[in-house]
């Protein structure tokens, strides 16, 4: 995530509104204590992920990819009260951790946890969605895309993390270069959908479905 300016990134990050201290603490106890805490999506993101789903009036969401639940608190923070967020992810002990940050938010009691492989947890739901976030093992994307767009409602957004991976897209090489590149290539040409290239962290593209 090195294409955007440090100074520009900063400003950024400064002039986003804040997200509440709970999430501060999630973000400060993943950096500290976990060895991929770059994962994490963030401030800046995590409050865009916010604002989709205040703007979009979202009441079901599916998440791939928790890890420590950053992402999934901040887009519950936005849902009523009877709405619903599932999330998936395959390593029980992160899901360990975000189960005891989701006991604690006012929101925590909306989101639901799948543990496993989320093509297999995908092909289990029987149900559409309003917003996917999509922000899982990126080999997979293309093969997330073709199960997730079924299960999208008409005019609902899916929203990919990363697609911009470090600026490896402009010229990719290795395997998940080349599954982030091949993903975006599709997207752009599915009659499906209509779509937004966002060059948010590590690149954020705006899925909506027609
Ligand atoms: C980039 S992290 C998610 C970050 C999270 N959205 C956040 O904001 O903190 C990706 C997560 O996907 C999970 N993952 C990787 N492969 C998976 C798979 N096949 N099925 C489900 N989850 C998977 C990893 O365990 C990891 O926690």
């Amino acid at each position: 995530m090195n294409f955007i300016d440090k100074e520009i990134e900063e400003y950024t990050r400064l002039y986003t509104s804040s997200e509440p201290e709970l999430l501060k603490e999630l973000a400060e106890f993943t950096e500290t204590n976990m060895p991929m805490a770059q994962m994490l999506t963030g401030k800046i993101e995590g409050r865009l992920l916010k604002m989709l789903v205040a703007l979009t009036g979202a009441k079901n969401i599916l998440e791939i990819g928790m890890f420590t639940g950053y992402s999934a608190l901040s887009m519950a923070e936005a849902l009523p009260d009877d709405g619903k967020l599932t999330t998936c992810d395959i390593d029980e002990e992160v899901a360990k951790l975000a189960k005891d940050y989701f006991a604690r938010s006012p929101h925590g009691s909306k989101i639901t946890i799948q543990i496993g492989p989320a093509l297999e947890t995908i092909a289990n739901l029987n149900e559409t969605f309003d917003l996917v976030f999509l922000d899982a093992d990126k080999e997979n994307y293309v093969q997330y895309y073709q199960a997730i767009i079924p299960k999208l409602k008409s005019n609902g957004l899916l929203v990919i993390d990363n697609c911009l991976w470090s600026g490896k897209v402009l010229e990719p090489e290795a395997e998940t270069d080349i599954a982030i590149h091949n993903l975006n290539q599709l997207i752009v040409t599915d009659p499906r959908v209509e779509n937004v290239v966002l060059t948010i962290r590590d690149g954020v593209n705006l899925v909506r479905k027609l």
